[in-house]
């Protein structure tokens, strides 16, 4: 017996090593996994999606493809195209399905919403035509980096945006669907100090843009007015 607990005890620090190895990636938490596929499944792929999407700011092209397809309940969600874990706790932080050929409705009652710890978020360049932008935008409270942009999103911008005010980078710009409304361009983003770019191309704004709002800001893209 013993000799047996000595053993195990030489043994441990490595078998620690290895559990807590950076190479080994964690395990997704189930009901994010969950979220993500229902997610998956609000959405069909829309076969005639071009096979490039522009970048207009950055001359950039992605191509497109399909990153949700393979995603499936035997693979860790950890390892799934455009998802990433948080090295520390696993939860799932990062969703990256730019240029994905989604087509849908995006409701507010999307599954997408239970992913409350994400901190990057890109949606853009899917086709999301009819759908509003939920209010619950404003509930993911980690993000830094938002990206809405050329994925046919409609209506007003939720108010609820000023409450992201960890973000860094935030695009909206849209094909003249979209509107700041009445809402008051200030007040809307006096709460975003962390702002470095800021991108409205092609929204509806009505209200007066003050010229200091944002101390950070080394981008900025709003329409012609
Ligand atoms: C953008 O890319 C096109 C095609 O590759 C090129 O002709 C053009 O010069 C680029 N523009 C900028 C601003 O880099
Ligand atoms: C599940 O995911 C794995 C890894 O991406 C992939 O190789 C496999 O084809 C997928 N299975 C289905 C049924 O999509
Ligand atoms: C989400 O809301 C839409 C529109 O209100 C509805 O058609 C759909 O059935 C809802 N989905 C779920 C899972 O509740
Ligand atoms: C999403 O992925 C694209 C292509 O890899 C990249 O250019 C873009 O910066 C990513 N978006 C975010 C928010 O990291
Ligand atoms: C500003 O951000 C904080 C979170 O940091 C939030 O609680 C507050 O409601 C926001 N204010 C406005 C006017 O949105
Ligand atoms: C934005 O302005 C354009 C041009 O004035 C107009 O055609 C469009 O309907 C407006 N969109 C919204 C959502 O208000
Ligand atoms: C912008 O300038 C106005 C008038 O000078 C001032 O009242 C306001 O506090 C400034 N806002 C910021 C964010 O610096």
């Amino acid at each position: 017996m013993g000799y047996v607990k000595f053993v195990f005890f030489m043994i441990y620090p490595f078998l620690r090593q290895l559990a807590f190895s950076s190479s080994l990636p964690h395990l997704c938490p189930q009901d994010q996994a969950l979220a993500l596929l229902q997610f998956k499944h609000m959405f069909t792929i829309d076969p005639d999606a071009s096979d490039y999407c522009g970048h207009i700011l950055t001359n950039q092209t992605i191509q497109s493809y399909p990153r949700t397809l393979l995603w499936n309940k035997s693979t860790n969600c950890c390892l799934w195209d455009g998802v990433h874990c948080d090295k520390m706790s696993g939860q799932v932080i990062e969703l990256n399905l730019t240029c994905s050929r989604l087509q849908g409705k995006f409701h507010s009652n999307s599954s997408l919403f239970q992913l409350s710890n994400l901190k990057r978020l890109d949606l853009s360049f899917n086709d999301f035509t009819g759908s509003l932008i939920s209010p619950k935008f404003g509930e993911f409270s980690s993000l830094t980096h938002l990206d809405l942009s050329d994925s046919s999103f409609t209506g007003l911008i939720p108010s609820e945006i000023s409450h992201l005010s960890k973000l860094h980078v935030l695009r909206i710009n849209g094909l003249n669907e979209l509107s700041l409304g009445p809402h008051n361009f200030e007040l809307l983003f006096k709460n975003l100090t962390q702002l470095r770019e800021l991108n409205l191309d092609s929204v509806n704004i009505s209200s007066t843009i003050p010229s200091n709002f944002s101390s950070h800001l080394t981008t900025l893209r709003l329409p012609y007015t």
